[in-house]
């Protein structure tokens, strides 16, 4: 056991878990189009069931997380195409937002997961962009 749960917590953040069987077939993948503080684009690979989180830290401007266990609200994203390749919005994720002033229409970029293709996020920088 490590101190904290680090292990769990990098986990969770990472979107793993255990590691597949070596003849699992490989999890399907999209790609996912990422726009950044700045404006500028990036496409990324997300692979099955892992979180946007994981998916945006492949590219220049990762979401920023404060908890990754979905309690802070820091990680907030804005989907701008593909709602309905994303995991739904769980009761958690709402109170959540509710509770740390998110913006109902953004979702929490450590509690999302990918499902399917066709999406577009926009990623905030939290330190310069305090209305995100
Ligand atoms: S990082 Fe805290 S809610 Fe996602």
């Amino acid at each position: 056991m490590t101190p904290f749960g680090i292990r769990k917590k990098l986990k969770s953040l990472l979107g793993g878990g255990a590691p597949p069987a070596p003849d699992a077939p490989p999890r399907p993948s999209w790609d996912v189009k990422v726009t950044a503080p700045d404006g500028s684009e990036y496409t990324v690979k997300g692979k099955e069931d892992e979180t946007l989180v994981a998916v945006t830290g492949r590219g220049a401007y990762p979401i920023m997380t404060g908890c990754a266990e979905g309690d802070c609200g820091t990680c907030r994203v804005e989907v701008i195409t593909g709602m309905g390749s994303l995991s739904v919005e769980t009761d958690r994720e709402q109170r959540v937002k509710e509770a740390n002033k998110v913006d109902p229409a953004l979702r929490l970029g450590c509690q999302v997961r990918i499902n399917g293709p066709g999406v577009h996020l926009r990623v905030f920088d939290p330190f310069a962009d305090a209305e995100a």
